[in-house]
């Protein structure tokens, strides 16, 4: 802490639609500064996106390491360079171990697709839509060794129509969520957003169970 402006690295393993939202919110008022980009794939488009906004950019291959371990201690490595104060989870699809989550403790945020503790792992937007939800959304939490199951910050609901797809569905989603996280690390890199003694806390209120809901 102490910083300005608040250093936030963001991993990626896709196409880093996320990471966009958070570079084009971090050109206007927003108090953060992405210092760095990592992905654990080569071919993530995220990473042309963090060289064309003009991001320092590490790769950390998940495929260049048998061990778990050994993976982590590059990606460690990789992000002690940044000096980061907040750890953006946008799309990177490894499980990260409890001794990684701790070296970071509290630390490391993650975006969802799912109004957790509903719909915890993958192909969310199908498994809604197959359980004929009238409601999905997203989820902004930390990031414990429990996967998706870490403590709720912020979620947005969002509706499912009557004809919706998988793909219609994760639109709209993907909407939520670009509107979310920036405001999510802005509450961070302002002092807004607390997590001590296990409770969350904006502005000093206590979140929630469900974390601040809209
Ligand atoms: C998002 O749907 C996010 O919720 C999930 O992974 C996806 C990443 O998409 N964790 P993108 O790479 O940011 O476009």
């Amino acid at each position: 802490m102490g910083k300005n402006p608040y250093r936030v690295v963001v991993l990626i393993g896709g196409n880093g639609t996320n990471l966009q939202a958070l570079i084009d919110h971090q050109s206007s008022s927003f108090p953060y500064h992405i210092v760095g980009v990592i992905s654990h794939k080569m071919d993530a488009y995220g990473l042309e996106r963090a060289k064309l906004a003009g991001i320092p950019t590490s790769l950390v291959a998940h495929s260049d390491f048998e061990a778990r371990e050994d993976f982590e201690s590059a990606l460690i490595n990789a992000l002690n360079q940044y000096e980061p104060q907040l750890i953006v989870l946008a799309g990177f699809m490894r499980v990260l171990s409890a001794n990684f989550v701790r070296h970071y403790q509290n630390k490391i945020i993650n975006i969802h697709p799912s109004l957790l503790p509903k719909y915890k792992g993958l192909n969310t937007h199908q498994r809604v839509i197959d359980a004929k939800e009238i409601e999905h959304g997203v989820s902004v939490h930390f990031v414990t060794d429990d996967l998706d199951g870490g403590p709720i910050i912020a979620q947005v609901k969002v509706p499912v129509l009557d004809n919706d797809t998988a793909d219609t569905l994760r639109e709209r989603v993907h909407r939520a969520e670009h509107r979310l996280y920036p405001q999510v690390v802005d509450w961070f890199a302002s002092g807004r957003l607390k997590y001590e003694e296990n409770i969350v806390t904006l502005e000093g209120k206590p979140v929630g169970a469900r974390g601040i809901v809209s």
